[in-house]
């Protein structure tokens, strides 16, 4: 065993601490990180929300994750919930460096919904900068037309199934148009179907010194969904640590 807390270790830049990491991207697809905030007791939400858990390291860390990734994915559910805007700029030195190697200034956002019910007066739809190609939408060939129609001028329609998106299928297509860091921010139901696919390649959970109570009555923990066929072991790869927050990187294989 070994102490990590309290500790003198040095300060570090959480900037350059996660975008100096190694993330190849395997065969056919993207590196798939999934960042979550999570409190002691593993509630991922207070009153319906993620922002009661946060703090300034883990917005530094959501940023940095952002900033490094191409493509920032998410559940309809987190979008109906959280407010989405469009990603921002991300800061030195990650704009510097997408700049260098010819990258997109900012990661695209792809929202993954079947049912369509997304309001298309939702900033992520109505502030996309002019430069930047609109949100991709992921959804099935059974979405209602109506509301295909009305999200068809603001965002990329990506057709990925018949009532399921296949997030296998919509990870190549990501792969194919250029992706090769995708960043999941959640929710939980989404992460639940990318982990037993199989499709995770890194967890950031920041652990927030709350606790929440309810997880098991209706809150909701980091995967929401049936018990895992066989439980994934994680790797430890790192943990900082600010204002009583860890913050862990977990690598899946
Ligand atoms: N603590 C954190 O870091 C954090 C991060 C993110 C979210 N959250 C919280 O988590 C909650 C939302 O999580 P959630 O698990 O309910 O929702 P979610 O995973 O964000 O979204 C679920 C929705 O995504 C769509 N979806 C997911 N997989 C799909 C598939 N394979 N095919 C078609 N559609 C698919 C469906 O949308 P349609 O219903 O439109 O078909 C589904 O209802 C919120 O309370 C949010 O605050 C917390």
């Amino acid at each position: 065993m070994r102490i990590l807390h309290p500790s003198d270790g040095p300060e570090v830049d959480p900037v350059e601490a996660y975008l100096d990491d190694d993330r190849p991207a395997p065969p056919g697809r993207p590196w798939v990180v999934v960042n979550m905030v999570a409190s002691i007791d593993g509630a991922t939400t207070v009153a319906g929300r993620s922002v009661g858990l946060g703090g300034t390291g883990d917005r530094q860390v959501f940023r940095a994750l952002r900033g490094l990734s191409d493509m920032v994915l998410v559940g309809a559910g987190t979008v109906r919930t959280e407010g989405y805007r469009p990603p921002q700029d991300p800061v030195e030195p990650m704009a510097s460096r997408r700049a260098a190697e010819r990258r997109a200034p900012r990661p695209r956002l792809v929202v993954v919904s079947g049912s369509l019910d997304l309001d298309p007066t939702l900033p992520l739809f109505t502030e996309n900068d002019l430069g930047d190609p609109a949100p991709l939408v992921a959804t099935v060939s059974s979405s209602p037309a109506d509301r295909r129609a009305a999200l068809e001028p603001l965002a990329e329609l990506v057709v990925c199934g018949e009532t399921l998106v296949d997030l296998t299928g919509l990870l190549a297509t990501l792969n194919d148009i250029g992706a090769r860091t995708v960043l999941c921010e959640g929710g939980p139901h989404l992460n639940h179907q990318l982990f037993a696919a199989g499709l995770v390649d890194e967890l950031c959970v920041s652990i927030s010194p709350t606790l929440v109570g309810g997880v098991g009555l209706g809150g909701r923990s980091l995967l929401d969904g049936p018990s895992l066929a066989v439980p994934i072991r994680l790797r430890l790869h790192r943990v900082l640590s600010e204002d009583g927050f860890l913050f862990c990187r977990y690598l899946v294989s």
